[in-house]
């Protein structure tokens, strides 16, 4: 296995694997350490069917809980993500985040498989959340260590979201509910399970507040959080190719589908492992 770094922080592409079967041991090691080191792993010219690849997500844990889209029939953990080449309106992914970080134990990480790529655009940025973490002052990171940020899906899939009404044009079936009212508390800062390392644990599209705050205090400190997580030195992008697949740390990282491939068509599959709660 080849591991390429992206950027002088976090991502780097792998090749030089097969992961359309089992991976031994030191396969699994050596892809495990890999992504403690750089958060995002494109996993390059794979060939993988439905299967396999929930094959290859069970290597790595179990399957998350997926609300408010229709999976693939017969496969309840496995999400078509699909644009067809005409299609406008909202695109999934399409704001910065964190995936489902309103669920109680987000998902630890994402696999995103590339089943047809557009020629040019549709790339996946990334924000790496430890880094954003570290370069604040002394003074933000205790103004914030015990603080708790509100999440909730209701911008996304509450009945006033912007995925909360049906829409028959979309070719992905995503149906809001009620229940994306819902609020959770996590800290802004939690600790990484595995490397003991800390990130900011806020999304513009799912953190709505901070706990004990008014919004009126809340908002001007996670605008400023949010812009300062946006900083290119904290970022990194894959280009999908066809048999890319990308996976990526929830637990530190943000991530956002870039809308800019009107005219082509992009399909992928995604699952989600089951993570821990935020500590
Ligand atoms: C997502 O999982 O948020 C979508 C990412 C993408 O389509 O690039």
């Amino acid at each position: 296995m080849r591991v390429t770094p992206l950027t002088g922080r976090f991502g780097a592409d792998v090749t030089d694997i097969d992961i359309s079967r089992p991976l031994s041991d030191s396969e699994l090691t050596d892809l495990r350490s890999a992504f403690g080191e750089y958060s995002v792993l494109a996993i390059r010219d794979q060939v993988l069917t439905i299967d396999t690849f929930e094959a290859f997500a069970l290597q790595l844990g179990s399957f998350g809980d997926t609300p408010y889209i229709t999976p693939v029939d017969g496969h309840p953990n496995v999400l078509r993500l699909l644009r067809e080449a005409d299609e406008a309106g909202p695109l999934f992914g399409s704001g910065w985040h964190s995936d489902w970080s309103f669920q109680a134990q987000p998902p630890s990480a994402t696999l995103l498989y590339g089943i047809d790529i557009p020629p040019a655009g549709g790339d996946t940025a990334f924000i790496q959340q430890e880094k954003a973490y570290d370069a604040l002052s002394d003074g933000m990171k205790q103004l914030l260590a015990n603080l708790q940020g509100v999440h909730s899906a209701r911008r996304s899939y509450g009945p006033k979201g912007t995925f909360g009404q049906r829409d028959d044009r979309r070719s992905m079936e995503i149906i809001g509910d009620e229940t994306a009212l819902e609020t959770r508390l996590h800290p802004l800062v939690r600790t990484h399970p595995d490397t003991g390392r800390k990130s900011l644990f806020v999304n513009e599209v799912y953190t709505v507040g901070i706990d004990g705050l008014h919004d009126a205090e809340a908002k001007p400190i996670l605008d400023f959080l949010f812009s300062h997580c946006r900083r290119i030195d904290f970022t990194c992008r894959v280009r999908w190719q066809q048999g890319t697949l990308t996976m990526w740390d929830n637990r530190c990282v943000q991530h956002y589908a870039i809308d800019d491939y009107f005219g082509h068509r992009r399909e992928m599959m995604r699952i989600t492992l089951a993570g821990d709660t935020p500590k």
